[in-house]
């Protein structure tokens, strides 16, 4: 049966219909299909007002072209502007890897649930991405820097295809030095010029130690990825509650109003895109 729609939730969100006019202040060219994009929210109160949680996203629009939904990259604590890494695949992510600085865009948010972070204190932290996944890890690996005492050990597996793919390995060894973390990548193919590992994400599982009864995990990649990720973890005993996932569905209006995010009853715009593994599993058809 369907669950009732929750009029309490609705108007919270009528708050997140309004848009801002936002600036481009800067398109960095990743790889050769991302692009790192720093926009800007021109009225400077309602930058200073704007926050989000990591994890969210917000809905980015080019009008006359259309609107997608994105997550948010940044620290939650930058009040300069909003980072997006964005992977040119169709019309509006094309249109939008077009646009140079001082462009203006619109945007709406933040939308979506988040990842607990402060259910993870006092934890160990194992953050989990494959290819364009470590997008949205970028938020909580800036809380953890930001609260790194709440933290125990903070480990980040990061699997992309090829090296050229590779998302942000220019921060990896700030990550590393100042943040204090650990990040160990993997790549599926790669030329005898690769120094570092050779294949999937889950081999990295024999390089460190986890302590399920201490830790909590964050996994985000394409499904199949985390289908087998969090099948591995549960079998080292990593309650499904304490894993975390980033449900990506095609999504029209951020808001619980159009039904196009569903999965059965369950609104990923709304209820998501962030979810404990137990819920995706019990979620028909999520992966
Ligand atoms: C919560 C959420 C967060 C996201 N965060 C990011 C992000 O940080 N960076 C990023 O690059 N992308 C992200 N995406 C995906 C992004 O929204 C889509 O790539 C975008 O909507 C494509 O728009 P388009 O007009 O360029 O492509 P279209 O011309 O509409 O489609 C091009 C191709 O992309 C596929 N596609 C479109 N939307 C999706 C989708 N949501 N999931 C899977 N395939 C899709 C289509 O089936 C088609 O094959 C996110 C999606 C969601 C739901
Ligand atoms: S995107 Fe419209 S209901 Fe979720």
């Amino acid at each position: 049966m369907s669950k009732p729609p929750d009029f309490n939730r609705q108007t919270i969100l009528m708050q997140s219909e309004r848009g801002f006019k936002s600036e481009i202040i800067a398109a960095i060219p990743l790889t050769a299909k991302e692009k790192l994009f720093h926009i800007r929210i021109c009225d400077p109160c309602e930058r200073e007002n704007f926050t989000f949680l990591p994890g969210q996203f917000i809905m980015i629009e080019l009008p006359g072209c259309g609107e997608i939904p994105i997550s948010i990259s940044s620290s939650t604590s930058n009040k300069e502007f909003l980072a997006l890494c964005i992977r040119n695949v169709g019309k509006v992510t094309g249109m939008l890897h077009r646009l140079k600085a001082g462009a203006i865009v619109g945007i709406r948010g933040p939308f979506g649930t988040h990842f607990p972070m402060e259910k993870m204190t006092g934890y160990n932290v194992l953050l989990m991405a494959g290819g364009l996944g470590i997008a949205p890890l970028r938020a909580p690996i800036y809380w953890a820097n930001n609260h790194r005492s709440d933290y125990k050990d903070i480990i980040i597996l990061y699997g992309a295809k090829e090296p050229e793919q590779i998302l942000f390995g220019y921060q990896f060894e700030e990550w590393r030095t100042i943040y204090n973390l650990n990040i160990l990548t993997i790549v599926q193919k790669a030329d005898k010029r690769w120094p570092g590992r050779k294949g999937i994400i889950t081999d990295l599982f024999g390089d460190i130690h986890i302590e399920p009864d201490n830790t909590f995990a964050i996994v985000c990649g394409p499904p199949v990825m985390f289908k087998f990720v969090c099948a591995h973890l549960s079998t080292l005993g990593l309650p499904r509650q304490r894993m975390f996932v980033s449900l990506e569905r095609r999504m029209h209006c951020g808001m619980g109003k159009c039904c196009r995010c569903n999965v059965g009853s369950t609104f990923t715009c709304l209820d998501g895109p962030v979810f404990d593994y137990w819920t995706v599993m019990n979620l028909k058809e999520a992966i």
